[in-house]
């Protein structure tokens, strides 16, 4: 957790003293525990938030502007709040601009403040540090402007079209929703088709949650994310010739996608597919197993899930295999898997607790060997959703 008392200093000492209160906010990051790019195309999705994530110290200023500070990168900016529009050169400012567009465009008056970020997810290892950024703004701008009962999914829905149109990154809602929705000790079960969802209890027991971060930039991510969504597209279009209603992959029961799986051309995308019908059923067998406190089969189904982003989906590349290859491995491991969008970024292992020292070491070293890259560990919670903090 973020130190706020020296957040609150570095506040003062940047954007100088005054009478009027400041407040502090925090979103959490999120791990998808399984689920992997189910969530565009109408499926399930488990993820829950972490303890950890960005946090925001805001202070009504007396005029109209808009004054942005982060402890995690140099530039600093003064903005109208009639001016907000996306402008390359103002970098990591663009994620709450479009969030305050965003929210003026809902009807929702900002005023001038002082903002200070403070992130403490690192930046491109997919646990969404630029949807608890959005989030975090989000929530705590219509707290300063009094709005009353914050609808955290609206929040989430707010941040991605953001995301979406502003930052023109074409992500689904499971970033946002978990960061907006999360619940200690507790995964989201999330249909992202209807946003129906429950918290289910992630009682793990004497096993951990071990995110490993490849510390490899994530490069194509964005085009290559594009391309398996067009793909998904695809595959619906094929299979509208069976199901002339069909919009969204996730709509169909493993049985009905095996039986007409033949109507899609391009075996490609016909790999695609698969991948998506078969992890949502995944997910929703997961489910089942953790209700029933079988851990063991719950991580079976995490290595399921990696398998096919693997070799169906194709988006987890050499950094990512060998780091899970690697988890396997180690007595001790139920299961372990990449998580977010892929192509580097983190995977999250479940580990007995009284393997979790050599399981750092050993997978760090073999990644190490294999990569050439130093791997980072964080043994998780899972914490709560967005909210205010004490100062
Ligand atoms: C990224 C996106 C999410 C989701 C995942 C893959 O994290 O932001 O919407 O599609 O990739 O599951």
């Amino acid at each position: 957790m973020a130190d706020v008392q020296m957040l609150k200093s570095k506040f003062n000492e940047w954007f100088g003293e005054s009478a009027e209160p400041v407040r502090a906010f925090l979103a959490p990051g999120r791990v998808n525990l399984i689920g992997e790019h189910t969530d565009y195309n109408g499926g399930y999705v488990f993820p829950g938030a972490l303890t950890f994530g960005t946090t925001m110290l805001i202070r009504r200023r007396p005029d109209d502007q808009l004054s942005f500070a982060s402890t995690n990168f140099p530039l600093r900016q003064q903005i109208s709040i009639r001016d907000i529009e996306f402008r390359k050169e103002h970098e990591w400012i663009n994620y709450p601009k479009g969030v305050i567009r965003e929210l003026q465009q809902r009807g929702v008056t900002v005023h001038g403040y002082d903002i200070l970020y403070h992130g403490e997810i690192p930046n491109g290892s997919g646990l969404s540090s630029s949807a608890s950024i959005e989030v975090v703004t989000a929530y705590g701008i219509q707290a300063m402007e009094g709005v009353s009962a914050i609808d955290k999914v609206q929040a989430a829905l707010l941040s991605q079209k953001a995301e979406n149109e502003f930052m023109g990154v074409q992500c689904g809602i499971m970033d946002q929703f978990a960061v907006a929705m999360g619940k200690e000790n507790h995964a989201i079960l999330l249909m992202c088709d209807t946003l129906e969802y429950e918290h289910v209890p992630f009682e793990s027991g004497a096993y951990k949650l071990v995110i490993g971060n490849t510390n490899k930039k994530r490069g194509l991510v964005d085009s290559a994310y594009n391309e398996r969504r067009a793909q998904c597209e695809q595959a619906v279009q094929d299979l509208q010739a069976a199901f002339p209603e069909l919009k969204l992959l996730g709509q169909l029961t493993l049985e009905q996608f095996n039986e007409h799986a033949h109507l899609i051309q391009s075996g490609i995308v016909r790999k695609r597919a698969k991948h998506v019908v078969e992890e949502i059923d995944r997910v929703k067998q997961a489910v089942q197993v953790l209700r029933a406190g079988d851990l063991a089969a719950f991580g079976k189904l995490m290595n399921g899930s990696h398998e096919s982003l693997r070799d169906l989906y194709e988006v987890t590349g050499a950094e990512l295999d060998a780091m899970v290859e690697a988890a396997w491995q180690v007595p001790g491991v139920l299961g372990a898997r990449m998580t977010g969008a892929g192509f580097g970024g983190c995977t999250v292992s479940l580990v007995h607790e009284d393997s979790v020292e050599r399981f750092i070491d050993k997978v760090g070293k073999e990644y190490t060997e294999k990569t050439g890259l130093v791997a980072d560990f964080y043994v998780c919670q899972i914490g709560d959703g967005v909210k205010e903090i004490k100062i």
